[in-house]
């Protein structure tokens, strides 16, 4: 499993490996057109080339060099405070239950402290989405509790303290 910048050419893979299942629990309910896709991916594709703190990077299977999803790091959003990283992640249709948005996740958190200093780690999920649930606690993330956070959004907060293993 490598990270690698998004880039246009992602199209086919991300618009196909985005499915029912991520339009519910990261797209709001709906479908995003091919334009939308290739938009993000466009815009993501900048993110990277300019340091941006709100970057998604592509998951790869490092052996078969597949596409299999998408992992993102986050910083300066508003609920967040200074040295905090909120982390996302989707893996395609066909490539979960195989341990890479663990392993991304995992990647992504040591990116992020080697860009700069990162206090703690935070991860938002529905308390229905039991998929994104259990990698948070693989991750050994620990459980806040229902959070009504500024941004509006509210739902159960994962964090794991920098430095405290
Ligand atoms: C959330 C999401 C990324 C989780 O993906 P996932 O594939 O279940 O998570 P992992 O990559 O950590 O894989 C864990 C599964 O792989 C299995 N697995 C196989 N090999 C493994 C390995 N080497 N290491 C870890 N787990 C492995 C685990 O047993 C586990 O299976 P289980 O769910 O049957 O218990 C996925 O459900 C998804 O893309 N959902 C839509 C988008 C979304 O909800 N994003 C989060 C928004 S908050």
């Amino acid at each position: 499993m490598l990270l690698r910048p998004l880039r246009p050419d992602d199209l086919a893979a991300h618009a196909s490996g985005c499915d029912d299942l991520v339009d519910r629990w990261v797209n709001g309910g709906r479908a995003s057109t091919t334009e939308e896709h290739l938009a993000w991916l466009e815009r993501m594709a900048h993110a990277w080339r300019a340091g941006a703190d709100v970057v998604d990077l592509a998951v790869e299977d490092a052996t078969t060099g597949e596409h299999v999803g998408v992992v993102g790091i986050q910083r300066g959003l508003s609920y967040l405070r200074p040295g905090e990283v909120n982390l996302t992640y989707t893996m395609y249709a066909g490539r979960r239950g195989r341990g890479y948005a663990t392993a991304a996740t995992r990647a992504a958190m040591q990116l992020a402290a080697d860009q700069a200093p990162v206090t703690r780690f935070l991860i938002r999920c529905d308390p229905a989405n039991h998929a994104s649930a259990a990698v948070a606690r693989r991750l050994g993330f620990r459980h806040v509790g229902i959070v009504a956070e500024p941004d509006g959004w509210s739902g159960d907060r994962y964090v794991h303290e920098c430095g405290s293993g």
